[in-house]
């Protein structure tokens, strides 16, 4: 019997440091912790997620360019790792504008800023939390944030900064988190529709939600133009 029990909290133990490291990478700890966990396995990210050109022109590029206004702009990409936004869009001669990439790891912006040598002064990596984004009000035409907002605690804050940095007029991409694992963000699981009251509750406006990968939706929404 006693085997039994110490078995099972063996696995009840396992289960719960997975769910805390390895599904929510750390969220639940706070922010330091997210931070620090992308700091240890930044040398490896690339090796993960293995992109490839082709999958990121549809999913990243195609999508930004849609929204880019005029010659020169500027895009905003929060959370930026290792800077899979800023590379994929500067290697695309359609888009002849700068790209500023954020990022709270310095870890992954070293990597970025490894792998963005080539693009020169059209990139700026600079580092700062998406809760207080270290950049100007009302500075971009188009911001992105791909594959983090479940791993920010405070959420909402930083759905403001990002409505902030915008410029009115302008578009936000943003991914929600839609598989299975979604649902063991306890407290933070939204639908489409209660992720696009949650844009709209942050000032956004005309939320439309994309299939986007298999385990996120991407969604874009604007600022309103000031009347
Ligand atoms: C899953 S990676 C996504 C990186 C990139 N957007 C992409 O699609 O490849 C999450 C990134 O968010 C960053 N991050 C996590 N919490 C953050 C915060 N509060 N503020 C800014 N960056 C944060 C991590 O350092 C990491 O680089």
């Amino acid at each position: 019997m006693i085997w039994i029990i110490a078995v099972a909290t063996i696995l009840t133990a396992c289960a719960l440091l997975y769910w805390l490291f390895i599904t929510t990478e750390g969220l639940y700890l706070g922010r330091r912790m997210v931070v620090w966990l992308y700091d240890i396995t930044a040398s490896r990210y690339e090796g993960i997620k293995k992109y490839v050109v082709e999958d990121e022109e549809l999913l990243v590029v195609e999508p930004i360019l849609g929204y880019v206004q005029g010659d020169n702009a500027l895009v905003v990409d929060v959370a930026t790792g290792t800077g899979r936004v800023p590379r994929f869009l500067l290697d695309d001669s359609r888009f002849d504008g700068r790209v500023i990439g954020v990022d709270a790891s310095r870890g992954m912006l070293r990597r970025a800023q490894l792998l963005l040598q080539p693009h020169g002064d059209r990139v700026l990596l600079v580092h700062g939390f998406a809760e207080a984004l270290p950049l100007p009000s009302a500075i971009c035409s188009v911001l992105s944030c791909l594959e983090t907002l479940e791993f920010i605690p405070d959420e909402s804050t930083a759905l403001h900064e990002m409505v902030r940095v915008l410029k009115p007029g302008g578009t936000l991409l943003i991914t929600r988190r839609c598989d299975r694992e979604a649902r063991l963000f306890f407290g933070r699981f939204r639908t489409p529709q209660q992720f696009e009251a949650f844009l709209v509750q942050h000032g956004l406006e005309y939320p439309v939600t994309h299939p986007w990968q298999s385990n996120y939706d991407l969604v874009i929404a604007n600022k309103p133009v000031v009347r």
